[in-house]
């Protein structure tokens, strides 16, 4: 595979081989994702020590999750064994067939992670609040930042917003190329809006409560907090 092949955004070069190791040290996620043995979950193996880095203040606590892709409901059962019972874990995906599998005790809902009257919906079913949001749904650039602006506002105070496969924010077909107007450009607005109090350009209403933003390969984790205005002060001095 030459190196134009991997730009172009073929997966094959990635797969992992059978002697592979997992990327982390061998956290719960990293441990119950290579036990796993019921519906297939998809997730690249440097994504697992991030979550069992970010999951970990969370985990045996009951939360309000949403998993946006589907896909055939391994990545729900996942989050169902690690967060506490009477957890409310729901997963969206624009695939109708999503709807039959049995991801008991999640559910899903069939919509489009960019139809605003959709994704009001699935808020209200979480009460208004939801504690952590995970993108790995259609890694569409405009999808992407849709859902971040119309979800990110819902995120509780201390909740988290994972994006995963930002990878596809270089190729094509996800509507990506370098240095294009991708998540990973939002991301860097999003920067710019954390600094808002810095410079005279103001923040976008739906990049409020950006306490931090953890930059992994082709994952961004961001922390919701509440926003106070920046002091400092000196101390000390004879
Ligand atoms: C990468 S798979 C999800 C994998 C799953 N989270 C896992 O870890 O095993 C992506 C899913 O996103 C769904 N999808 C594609 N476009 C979507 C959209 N616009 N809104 C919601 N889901 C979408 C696809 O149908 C697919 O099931």
């Amino acid at each position: 595979m030459s190196r134009l092949g991997l730009w172009r955004g073929s997966a094959g070069p990635f797969k992992a081989a059978a002697d592979d190791r997992p990327a982390g040290d061998g956290g719960p996620i990293e441990q119950a994702f290579f036990g796993h043995e019921g519906p297939v979950i998809h997730k690249w193996h440097h994504y697992l020590p991030v979550y069992d880095r970010h999951f970990a203040p969370w985990r045996g606590r009951q939360v309000r999750l949403l998993e946006i892709g589907v896909f055939k409901g391994g990545s729900l059962a996942l989050w169902s064994g690690y967060f506490a019972p009477g957890s409310t874990i729901i997963g969206i995906d624009i695939d109708p067939a999503c709807a039959s599998l049995d991801v008991t005790p999640a559910r899903v809902m069939i919509g489009s992670q960019d139809d605003p009257a959709f994704l009001a919906k699935v808020v209200e079913t979480f009460g208004g609040a939801i504690d952590i949001v995970i993108d790995d749904g259609s890694h569409q650039a405009r999808h992407m930042r849709r859902s971040f602006d119309l979800l990110f506002p819902f995120v509780a105070d201390g909740g988290l917003y994972v994006v995963e496969d930002l990878h596809c924010a270089y190729w094509k077909q996800f509507g990506g190329g370098f240095r294009r107007a991708t998540f990973i450009a939002k991301a860097k607005q999003v920067l710019d809006d954390m600094h808002h109090w810095y410079h005279p350009h103001g923040r976008a209403p739906a990049h409020a409560g950006v306490a931090a933003m953890h930059c992994y390969d082709s994952i961004i984790v961001f922390d919701k907090g509440r926003e106070e205005r920046p002091i400092n002060s000196k101390r000390g001095g004879a």
